[in-house]
């Protein structure tokens, strides 16, 4: 074994510089001639602000699935991702539902839930909570004045106990307007805890938001007139009670949703990653959705209504449009700015269109002539493009 392989970073590494971290980072994993620059890229100041112990970015593909018709507007699309089919199938149901009137889509208010839980509550001491709400509203909005400036703020809370764990939860129930909100709700949980605990004589276990936000929805739904979707040797007719079919697969077999709900999310984190959106946080958001009833299932469904086939979408989407990592990079800012710098719902609108487009292209490829033929093509293009 060579010394190179036996070294490793040093144990202070995170309080280094960005540029003695970038040096320790070669000497420990790279050959002499390595140009980190390039690698990495030139300038990392903007993740050295971003995130601790950063030593550069990862270039991930930046690509525009364009012509999207939502709600009578056009929209060019912007996608972060790594995955060769995606921004293609995009643009292929862009163009199709396009064609067909385009998308109807909807969002609610951008309300999510800020959690505190507390031990120790004697049975029965939760319920004084709800009778000092106005007492724990002076409070939460202490932490909340410039969300209220913005029209967002406090909406109410709801109190349970947990049979199981013994453990009370409060939800503050707080409207984020154009923020994701993690920060402002972890804030405004901690700083209602200890009136709580003085309320209730419980002791704070964790102050935190949910990511199931089950309130903060959009949804999605287009026509296409069958006689359109003729397509690998199957009429419109055949090729349309064939997506209907898929879609009852996924809408009750759990192993099949998961990955019908991959093809949906393949548009919402791309969209979420471009413009600077913490993915991680939607996909659980989605997923907890599909199994809000205690068994998981689609996010979307495919019917036919009269000469046309209806698709239909709603998922939670915390999707922020200022605040955290929303537009810190210029590709990010400039991802919202092709979107015409949306507000949260308007953003969430967006993707619910393309999670539906997303999931549309996939089966509409898999019932009629397979998903490898597709990305056999694409392939094939790429090849020929380098050639
Ligand atoms: C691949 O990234 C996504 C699909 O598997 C989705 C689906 O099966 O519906 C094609």
């Amino acid at each position: 074994m060579s010394d190179r392989a036996e070294k490793s970073l040093p144990d202070d590494f995170r309080k280094l510089s960005l540029e003695a971290r970038r040096a320790a980072l070669k000497s420990a994993y790279c050959e002499e001639d390595v140009d980190l620059g390039a690698v990495l890229g030139e300038d990392a100041s903007a993740a050295d602000r971003m995130v601790e112990s950063a030593v550069g970015f990862l270039p991930v593909p930046f690509g525009i699935a364009a012509g999207f018709l939502i709600d009578g507007r056009s929209y060019d699309i912007p996608l972060a991702v790594e995955e060769p089919s995606v921004i293609a199938a995009a643009s292929f149901a862009a163009l199709l539902v396009r064609g067909s009137g385009g998308f109807a889509t909807w969002a609610t208010e951008p309300i999510m839930s800020a959690q505190v839980f507390l031990e120790g509550v004697l049975p029965g001491r939760e319920l004084g909570i709800e009778a000092r709400e106005g007492e724990i509203r002076a409070e939460v909005d202490l932490a909340l004045a410039s969300m209220r400036r913005r029209g967002g703020g406090y909406r109410g809370l709801e109190v349970s106990r947990n049979e199981e764990t013994g453990l009370v939860r409060v939800d503050l129930r707080i409207d984020v307007r154009d923020a994701m909100g993690a920060n402002i709700l972890d804030g405004a949980a901690e700083r209602a805890a200890g009136l709580l605990e003085d309320i209730c004589g419980g002791r704070r276990l964790m102050c935190v938001l949910t990511n199931g936000a089950v309130e903060r929805r959009a949804g999605a739904r287009f026509e296409i007139p069958v006689r359109r979707l003729a397509r690998g040797g199957y009429s419109g007719e055949e090729a349309s009670r064939r997506i209907e079919s898929a879609s009852r697969a996924a809408e009750s077999d759990p192993t099949r949703a998961v990955t019908h709900n991959k093809g949906v999310m393949n548009g919402i984190s791309s969209l979420a990653l471009a413009t600077g959106n913490d993915t991680r946080a939607l996909e659980a958001g989605a997923h907890y959705w599909a199994a809000r009833e205690g068994r998981y299932r689609s996010l979307s469904s495919y019917r036919r209504v009269g000469d046309a086939l209806e698709g239909r979408i709603e998922l939670p989407l915390a999707l922020g449009t200022v605040g955290g990592s929303v537009a810190r990079l210029p590709a990010t800012a400039l991802a919202l700015r092709m979107l015409r710098d949306p507000d949260g719902p308007g953003l969430a609108r967006i993707a619910a269109a393309l999670g539906l487009a997303q999931n549309f292209a996939a089966l509409f490829a898999l019932v009629t002539e397979g998903i490898q033929a597709g990305h056999m093509r694409l392939h094939a293009r790429k090849r020929e493009a380098e050639a």
